[in-house]
């Protein structure tokens, strides 16, 4: 079966938004350090791009989660492939994740990490699809709300391949 991929949001309009967001960011941290934490691999892109907007002073840190659960389905349940390097005492932590779909991966990791007592957690995702929420999560900044489509690119995978595509973009069948 041919697939292509439709543009849903251009280069152009990501990294505006971006630059957006890190503003918002920089002034809200004024006078902090903020702590960002890379979900790998789909936040890496997003991160990037992110933290060159982002004018406060920056420490970066990843980690790998797998989530138990059938492939289509995530329990919400997350295994810890790749840990922090650093401790999260004391910091001011901003996750980075690239979407928030059912939100059962992101609540369960934002308990396990607040249990490194970070002075704070605040959640910054390039994409949201509210209408796939099954567990509530507070997200405090939101680059895009999207529709119900499976999209690919600035990091998100089909089947490991788009991750590079620098636009946002769904994926289609002929
Ligand atoms: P959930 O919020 O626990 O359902 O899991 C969210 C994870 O599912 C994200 O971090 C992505 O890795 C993946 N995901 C959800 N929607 C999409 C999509 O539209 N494209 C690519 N990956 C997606
Ligand atoms: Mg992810």
């Amino acid at each position: 079966m041919a697939e292509h991929v439709r543009v849903l949001l251009t280069e152009e309009e990501v990294d505006r938004r971006i630059q957006e967001i890190g503003g918002q960011i920089s002034k809200d941290y004024e006078g902090k350090q903020v702590h960002l934490i890379c979900v790998l691999k789909g936040g890496s892109f997003f991160m990037c791009e992110l933290a060159k907007r982002i004018t406060v002073p920056v420490s970066l840190d990843f980690m790998s989660v797998s989530s138990y659960g059938s492939a289509t389905k995530s329990s919400g349940v997350v295994r810890i492939v790749k840990d922090l390097d650093e401790p999260l005492k004391d910091k001011d932590v901003l996750v980075v994740e690239d979407i928030v779909d059912s939100g059962r991966t992101l609540s369960y990791l934002l308990e396990m990490l607040k249990d490194r007592e970070p002075k704070s957690v605040k959640l910054c995702t390039l994409l949201d699809k509210p209408e796939r929420r099954v567990v509530d999560v507070d997200v405090d900044y939101t680059c895009f709300q999207i529709p119900d489509e499976f999209v690919v690119g600035y990091g998100l995978d089909y089947d490991q391949r788009y991750r590079n595509l620098p636009y946002i973009g769904i994926v289609e069948f002929d």
